[in-house]
């Protein structure tokens, strides 16, 4: 991306932008910095107990994050649309056991020889997560919403990870 397209970008006068995708880009990047945490643990030795409790921490805390982000802003605009409420009541499924899932690593050890399983089963879900929405959300996302809805979504989702947004009470404090 060259410095003219972000100056686009930030008038709201680009391609991506007038789409309504900067936001979709977003959620793509959370996807993606995820996923690289689970690589991360992944390649963890058996020595590495702090550094694996470290990146865990840092998925749980960006899996919430990411979670409630979508939940409050992103699928509740989009259950409005019946074209879209089907995918996203599979979605709020998948954030259910995803969710569960965390839940279960508060009582295990990290050398528990059942936690990397464990790992390895959330990541498949987050992986299932990702590619239902990238595949088939976003597409009718774009579709149903329009640009300005999704620029508006946009702001409160921006304004809830800076903390300026009223929105964001209740919320854990963006790390
Ligand atoms: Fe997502």
């Amino acid at each position: 991306m060259t410095a003219g397209d972000d100056a686009a970008r930030a008038a709201g006068t680009g391609d991506s932008a007038g789409r309504g995708e900067p936001l979709l880009d977003l959620l793509r990047r959370d996807h993606r910095e995820i996923l690289d945490l689970f690589d991360r643990v992944a390649e963890c030795g058996k020595g590495e107990l702090d550094k694996m409790l470290s990146l865990f921490n840092r998925i749980e805390e960006g899996v919430q994050r990411h979670f409630e982000g979508e939940e409050r802003f992103l699928y509740t605009a989009l259950e409005q649309h019946e074209e879209a409420r089907g995918l996203v009541l599979e979605s709020y499924e998948l954030h259910r056991v995803a969710t569960f899932t965390i839940g279960g690593f508060k009582a295990l050890a990290l050398d528990d020889e059942r936690w990397r399983p464990k790992a390895l089963v959330l990541r498949r879900l987050v992986e299932v997560h990702v590619e239902l929405q990238e595949k088939d959300l976003f597409p009718v996302a774009l579709r149903v919403l329009g640009e300005e809805q999704l620029r508006g979504i946009e702001a409160h989702f921006v304004g809830v990870r800076s903390g300026s947004d009223p929105h964001r009470a209740g919320l854990d404090a963006p790390k």
